[in-house]
């Protein structure tokens, strides 16, 4: 999804820019731009890599204090050079950049061609420069007022003019911003990565909001004019935490801080009695005992936690639970109530989608608690509780230790209120605890296996086609062991309850077929066994997923990948981290763009 950068201060702008906008790569993006006020308006800008952009400024270096930039992830018009962000309007003394979708895009372009205004781009974002161009009076923030009045759907639009020097104006609608405050200097960005290596101090741009950004800070009001006091956030990230950290990709880099993530999102929130603290939860006990069914709502790895979540709930709470793909809840006029809890799970807590689904709960009267990675994200602030998951910056567009981080909260939430139901007691919770606490220890233990996960990534590397298979929460691990390989290694796969097989796929499974299957529920495992048995009749090759001491599974698979005992409640969180890394290791055989898989954005900020 489309990067953002801004910069005002002492320093050169371009090099500020161009560093902040390779700190948003994570983002995904197929060209980048930067443009600097000095008197006059200049643009660089180049589709593919950001290399590329710095190829060109070294060649045609920009001079200028004031800038702005831009990753973009293509929606309106072919990623090129032309469609690449800053736009500006046609006698280049306004220019723009923009994260959304501008939806009456096509109007207003018919509307503004009949006025005589000629397009360069086919971008919905050059129309908002001739916009603000012609509301230009000599005030730019009332131009861009009346500007995004006329526009419909989602922005952040950040906009410099060359009459107005030394200044930056955005308003956000729905697309995330934020403001980072130097000593002198002061920033623009789409995400605090960019520039948290620069300031820890920032401001936090909602909805409806404008930003006046100069050398001296920031002063946010709504778009209609009224004055906002926003709170300075300190963030307390290690600038580390976002560097690579010695490993070849973010994704393996994230991978190993999973036992540090437990650890981080189990800490402080957990009594060995199985007792949840959870500090930014503030229903009571009446609430928690009260309500009458749960939601989870999420996309992609969210939802697939959520799959998990559902399990965990439905065991250990017995409420009726729904998980529901956000893009599906947000029409389907799901029967959610006043007597529902909505969890909306999100990485970045700007998943548009997810926003969506949670924003049509609360309107039911649902509460909404948002399970998220990214303090202070839109979905954190619409919520009335929050779960953080403390898994620090995800930088990798595939989700590994975000996913296990919304695995360990949700244990956690059914904790604190199967206590408040009286359904989970005292020596379950213990159980549940203690084997929670186990489990840094076990994670740590798995990636010291990664030579058999390399093995088992050989054997697959030239397959057309891989199926997972599992039952119950194995289905759920099979399903995001699916998803990792496909996003990453570009190997078609499936993943379908093992009992599902036999209705259908069973005709695609030949020789040498690779299936992987998920065996970490013992109530389930002769169930299971009997559809990998139609694998191996049918000549598929099987690779298992199998607890330590399984002694019977060596039987039945070709190769297994040993995970330690753990209770079953507790099974994917182990059973997971070899499918990551069989992705991550048949990605990387495979020669792949890891960190960056092609077609995909870390944050789906448009529907
Ligand atoms: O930020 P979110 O958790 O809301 O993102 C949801 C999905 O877009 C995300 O999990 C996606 O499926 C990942 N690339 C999977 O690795």
């Amino acid at each position: 999804m489309c990067g953002i950068m801004g910069y005002v201060g002492p320093q050169q702008a371009a090099p500020v820019l161009l560093d902040g906008l390779r700190r948003l790569e994570y983002r995904g993006y197929d060209s980048a731009g930067v443009a600097v006020t000095n008197g006059k308006i200049d643009v660089r800008k180049a589709e593919g890599k950001i290399d590329r952009l710095a190829n060109l400024l070294d060649d045609e270096p920009l001079h200028g204090t004031v800038g702005i930039g831009h990753t973009r992830w293509a929606t309106h018009g072919e990623p090129s050079d032309v469609n690449a962000h800053p736009h500006t309007d046609p006698s280049g003394q306004f220019v723009v950049v923009h994260n959304g979708i501008i939806e009456n895009f096509q109007t207003l372009r018919e509307a503004l061609q009949e006025d005589g205004h000629d397009f360069t781009s086919d971008t919905d974002t050059e129309i908002l420069a001739h916009l603000v161009a012609n509301e230009y009076e000599g005030d730019l923030e009332n131009a861009v007022r009346r500007a995004v009045a006329k526009a419909e759907g989602a922005y952040a639009l950040v906009v410099m003019t060359k009459h107005e020097p030394g200044k930056i104006v955005a308003v956000r609608r729905i697309s995330p911003l934020i403001v980072g405050l130097g000593d002198g200097e002061t920033f623009l960005a789409s995400d605090i990565p960019a520039v948290l290596h620069r300031t820890r101090d920032f401001l936090i741009v909602e909805d409806g909001e404008m930003v006046v950004v100069t050398e001296n800070g920031a002063v946010i009001e709504t778009i209609a004019g009224e004055p906002v006091a926003r709170e300075v956030m300190h963030i307390d990230w290690d600038a580390e935490q976002a560097e690579k950290g010695g490993f070849d990709h973010f994704m393996l880099k994230e991978i190993h801080e999973q036992p540090a993530v437990v650890t981080e999102t189990l800490g402080g929130r957990l009594d060995e009695d199985g007792t949840a603290w959870l500090e930014d939860v503030h229903f009571d006990d009446d609430f928690a005992r009260d309500f009458d069914e749960l939601w989870i709502t999420a996309c992609g790895t969210a939802y697939h936690a959520g799959l998990v979540g559902k399990e965990i709930f439905r065991r250990l709470l017995r409420i009726p639970t729904t998980v529901e793909y956000a893009h599906e809840m947000r029409y389907n006029d799901p029967l959610i109530s006043d007597r529902s809890l909505t969890v909306a799970i999100s990485q970045s807590g700007e998943t548009a989608d997810t926003l969506a689904a949670a924003r049509l709960a609360k309107e039911r009267g649902s509460r909404l608690l948002s399970l998220t990675n990214v303090v202070g994200s839109t979905l954190s602030r619409e919520a009335d509780d929050i779960l953080y998951t403390r898994a620090g910056p995800e930088i990798s567009v595939a989700s590994t230790k975000a996913y296990l981080a919304m695995l360990i909260a949700q244990y956690l939430l059914a904790l604190r209120i199967g206590r408040a139901r009286g359904v989970v007691d005292e020596g379950l919770a213990a159980r549940v605890a203690h084997g929670l606490s186990l489990l840094p220890g076990q994670v740590e233990q798995l990636l010291h296996r990664e030579e058999e996960v390399i093995a088992a990534a050989e054997e697959i590397l030239d397959a057309e086609d891989v199926y997972f298979i599992g039952r119950g929460l194995d289905y759920a691990v099979a399903m995001e062991g699916s998803l990792k390989l496909k996003e990453i290694s570009y190997l078609h796969s499936e993943a379908m309850p093992a009992g599902e097989l036999k209705h259908g796929t069973l005709a695609l499974i030949t020789a040498g077929t690779p299936v992987i299957v998920v065996l970490t529920q013992q109530a389930l495992y002769d169930k299971t066994i009997s559809a990998v048995q139609e694998v191996k009749a049918r000549g598929g090759k099987v690779l298992a997923i199998a607890y330590e001491d399984d002694d019977q599974i060596h039987k039945f698979a070709h190769s297994v990948l040993r995970i330690p005992r753990a209770d079953d409640l507790l099974g994917p969180v182990a059973a997971v981290v070899p499918l990551q890394l069989l992705a991550y290791h048949v990605a990387r055989l495979r020669g792949h763009d890891i960190d960056q898989p092609r077609n995909l954005a870390k944050s789906v900020t448009v529907e």
